[in-house]
C-alpha cells in the first residue's frame, strides 16, 4: 500500500508547506504580508533551479565536441524553457507589489543584512551564463561574491551557498561553449583547419564590409536629399564611424593577439548564420542564437522589473543587504554577457545586400 503514490507524498508537501516559518520557524506567527514575502521570493528560488538544470543541459549539448543537426533542436528547446520562465520570473513582480510600503515596513528590520543580494541561485545563474567577475559592479566595496562568502555561517544554507557558488566557478560557462561551437562554424563552406580557411573568413568579412560601406552610403544620400540635415558633415562623420566601428569589431582589432583571429573567426560566424538564415542548415543555429539574445533580455528585463518594484516598494533608502539599494540595482541593468550577438543586431543588413553564397547546397540539410 505505501508504494502506491499519492499526489501530496510526490511532492513532499508536508516538508515543502513546511518551509515558510521564516525566522520563527512558524507561519502561524507571522503578519499575512510576510508570509507573502516568503512565498513569492520561494517561487522564485524554485524557479532560479529549474533554470539552473536547463541552462546546464543546454550547455552540456553545445558543448560537445561536435553537435550534431540533430543536437540544435535539444538545446533550443532547453533555451525556450529558460526563456518561458523567465518571462513568467519578470510577470511575478506582479504579485510582490501587492505589498505596500508600510506593510513591509512592518517587519523589514528584522531582516538586516539579509537580502536578495545573498540569493546564491542568482549567483549561479550570472556566472553560468558567464558573466565575469571584472563586470561585476561593486557597491563601494562590496564584492557581491565575496560578500557571499563573507556572511555564509556555518549552517546548512550557507554551506551549501559558498560550495555551490565555488562549484559553478568551476564550470564551462554557456557563453564559452556558445563560442566554441559559433567557432567551428562552416563560414562559406570553409571549417577551421581547412586549408585557405582564414582567407575564407577574410574574403566573407571582406565583401560583408564592403557591402555594409555600400548601404551606408545609399542611406546617408537618402537622409541628406529628403531631410533638412543641420550638420550635413557630422552626419558623414557619424556614418564613417559606424562603418569604422564596424571593421573594428569584425577584425577584432580590439582583441589583443594571440586571441584575435579565434575572436574574429567567432564574430564572423554569428554574423554568417544571422545573415543567412534561410539557408536549411543554418534555420535551428539561427533560432539558437536568437533564443540566446531573448534569454539576455529576459534577464535584462528582470533586473529592470526588479528595481522598479524596489523603487516602489523603498523608495531610494539602503537596501536591507547594505548596498545603495536603487542606486546600485540600476547599475547592474548594464550587464551584457553576449556581447557580441548584440553588436552583430547593429551590423545586418537587407537580404539583398548580402554577399553571395560560394557554395549554397553546402548549407542544405544532410540528409536531403
Ligand atoms: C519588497 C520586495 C523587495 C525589495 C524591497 C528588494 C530590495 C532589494 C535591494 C535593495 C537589493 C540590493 C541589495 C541590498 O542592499 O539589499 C536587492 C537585491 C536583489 N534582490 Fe530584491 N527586493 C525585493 C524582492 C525580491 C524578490 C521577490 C526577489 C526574487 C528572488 C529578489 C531578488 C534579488 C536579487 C537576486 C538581488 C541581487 C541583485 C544583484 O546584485 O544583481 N528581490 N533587492
Amino acid at each position: 500500500m505505501s508504494n502506491i503514490p499519492t499526489y501530496w507524498d510526490y511532492l513532499r508537501l508536508d516538508r515543502l508547506l513546511d518551509l515558510q516559518g521564516g525566522l520563527e520557524g512558524d507561519d502561524s506567527q507571522l503578519l499575512a504580508d510576510e508570509l507573502h514575502f516568503i512565498v513569492v521570493h520561494q517561487s522564485f528560488e524554485l524557479w532560479f533551479k529549474l533554470l539552473l538544470r536547463e541552462l546546464r543541459l543546454a550547455r552540456d549539448h553545445l558543448g560537445q565536441p561536435k553537435v550534431d543537426e540533430e543536437t540544435i533542436p535539444h538545446v533550443v528547446q532547453h533555451l525556450r524553457r529558460i526563456n518561458a520562465v523567465l518571462r513568467h520570473a519578470v510577470n511575478q513582480f506582479e504579485v510582490m507589489e501587492t505589498l505596500t510600503p508600510q506593510g513591509f515596513l512592518d517587519f523589514r528590520d528584522k531582516l538586516v543584512p539579509s537580502s536578495g543580494f545573498q540569493s546564491f541561485q542568482m549567483r549561479e545563474v550570472e556566472i553560468l551564463m558567464g558573466l565575469e567577475d571584472a563586470d561585476r559592479i561593486q557597491y563601494g566595496n562590496i564584492d557581491p561574491i565575496r560578500h557571499l562568502h563573507e556572511v555564509a555561517h556555518d549552517t546548512p544554507a550557507g554551506r551549501l551557498a559558498t560550495s555551490r557558488i565555488a562549484a559553478v566557478r568551476a564550470e564551462r560557462t554557456v557563453l564559452s561553449v556558445l563560442n566554441e561551437w559559433l567557432y567551428r562554424t562552416p563560414i562559406q563552406g570553409s571549417t577551421p583547419g581547412d586549408p585557405g580557411d582564414d582567407r575564407a573568413v577574410e574574403d566573407f568579412l571582406g565583401s560583408y564590409l564592403a557591402r555594409m560601406s555600400d548601404h551606408h552610403a545609399a542611406n546617408l544620400t537618402r537622409l541628406l536629399d529628403t531631410l533638412e540635415v543641420s550638420d550635413p558633415e557630422g552626419m558623414r562623420t557619424k556614418f564613417a564611424s559606424i562603418q569604422e566601428d564596424a571593421k573594428t569589431f569584425l577584425h577584432a582589432s580590439d582583441t589583443p593577439e594571440p586571441a584575435r583571429p579565434r575572436t574574429r573567426r567567432i564574430r564572423a560566424a554569428a554574423l554568417f548564420i544571422e545573415s543567412y538564415r534561410q539557408l536549411p542548415l543554418l534555420s535551428w543555429p539561427r533560432l539558437l542564437l536568437d533564443l540566446v539574445v531573448e534569454m539576455e533580455e529576459q534577464l535584462v528585463l528582470w533586473r529592470h522589473r526588479h528595481v522598479r518594484m524596489v523603487e516602489r516598494t523603498i523608495g531610494r533608502r539602503v537596501g536591507t543587504g547594505g548596498s545603495g539599494g536603487v542606486d546600485y540595482l540600476e547599475q547592474t541593468g548594464s550587464y551584457r554577457v553576449f556581447r557580441d550577438l548584440w553588436v552583430i543586431r547593429t551590423l545586418l543588413l537587407p537580404t539583398s545586400r548580402l554577399p553571395e553564397l560560394t557554395d549554397p547546397t553546402f548549407y542544405a540539410f544532410n540528409s536531403t
